[in-house]
């Protein structure tokens, strides 16, 4: 580890083959199929790990991871985000490399230009309706008649095919106890099934209902209507995740390697060579633990110091070392580790992870970025 460039990724791979196991157990034991999403690593060797024992089958943020896991042989990915014309090409391309590649939509507009675009470039797309179930972020109300028409709407497109419906709770990060989390993916589980059963009487297929965040995915005790689940961040979790009680701080795999740069004894602080372009600014837990910062600060060991990381400017992390016993022994060149708020921001800032076994690096595994 002294040899490592910082700020760098550490990935502890016992504890990344432990979290997918579990959301593994958690799909088989509700009869329901694992589609995680890899934007959280944008690594196939990652992803690998995940889908073992499962189709394969994958969900993605961007097209470029898209076009990365088609490369590498991921041939059924979800592209969840809304799809819109200035896509419509890139899509069309992963659609003709042979990848079943899956839109969603909450517009109907949407639904007949990318019918039209499909019709002249000889292609066929999978299309969910995508469904706000109380994060009001992207999605249809689902109680609305737009969301019987858009489906309708699909079902009739020739060059189309109705996938489904699919969701994302976003919202129960916002909650504050492990209760409301299972209330809210009750909630996530209940609205979904709900608009299946309307679609249905309306005579419309409904294929697949799509579910699933780390969160309520983590702590659903039924899924029954649901077919598929997508978390995402669960394979390495994060100080956020921890402090909302969807894991334990022994499961959080991925933290950031980071040398001191600069202390002032005078007034305990450090400064540490990994800034907001390693860190993220994301406030993650700060709603539960106002003084979380942007990070808890680890020893090489990965034991916590105690310090927080109070704040950052773009590669400068300052952290006010307060009674913290370590204080004392680092010196400017010492290592720390530092557990992100935000383990998806953190991992996208950088090419590669630095992959840790037994104490030891044992690997180097490639993070695909960009659009
Ligand atoms: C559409 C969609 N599905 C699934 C996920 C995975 O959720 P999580 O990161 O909580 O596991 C996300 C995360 O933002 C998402 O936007």
């Amino acid at each position: 580890m002294e040899k490592l460039k910082t700020p760098g990724l550490l990935l502890d791979i016992e504890r990344v083959r432990r979290n997918a196991e579990r959301m593994s157990e958690i799909a088989l034991r509700n009869g329901v199929r694992l589609r995680p999403h890899v934007k959280t690593h944008k690594c196939v060797e990652i992803a690998k790990i995940q889908t073992a024992g499962h189709s394969g089958a994958i969900t993605v943020s961007t097209l470029a991871e898209a076009r990365a896991f088609a490369k590498n042989g991921f041939n059924d990915i979800t592209y969840a985000v809304p799809i819109e014309r200035g896509k419509f090409d890139q899509a069309t391309e992963i659609v003709q490399s042979g990848v079943k590649l899956n839109l969603l939509t909450d517009d109907a507009e949407t639904v007949k230009a990318l019918n039209e675009a499909a019709g002249k470039a000889g292609v066929r797309f999978d299309v969910f309706l995508k469904v706000d179930c109380g994060t009001h972020r992207v999605g249809v109300e689902p109680q609305t008649a737009e969301a019987i028409e858009i489906p309708r709407l699909i079902s009739d497109s020739k060059n189309l095919h109705f996938a489904g419906i699919l969701t994302h709770a976003g919202h129960s990060y916002d909650v504050r106890t492990k209760e409301d989390i299972l209330a809210v993916a009750r909630h996530e589980r209940d609205v979904m099934v709900g608009l299946a059963d309307r679609l249905r009487s309306q005579s419309i297929e409904v294929p697949t209902v799509s579910v699933g965040s780390t969160p309520t995915m983590s702590l659903i005790d039924d899924l029954n209507g649901v077919d598929e689940i997508r978390p995402g961040n669960y394979i390495f979790c994060d100080n956020f995740q921890a402090t909302l009680g969807s894991c334990s701080f022994e499961d959080t795999a991925l933290t950031v390697l980071t040398a001191v740069i600069h202390k002032d004894a005078t007034r305990r602080r450090l400064v540490v060579d990994a800034g907001a372009i390693a860190l993220s600014k994301d406030r993650g837990p700060v709603g539960l633990d106002p003084s979380c910062g942007y990070g808890r600060v680890l020893d090489l060991e990965g034991n916590e110091t105690g310090m927080r990381v109070t704040s950052l400017s773009q590669e400068h992390g300052e952290i006010e070392a307060g009674n913290a016993d370590i204080f004392e022994r680092l010196r400017v060149g010492d290592r720390l580790r530092i557990l992100a708020n935000h383990s998806c921001l953190t991992a996208a800032q950088f090419s590669h992870y630095n992959v840790l076994e037994n104490g030891s690096i044992v690997n180097k595994w490639e993070i695909f970025s960009g659009w």
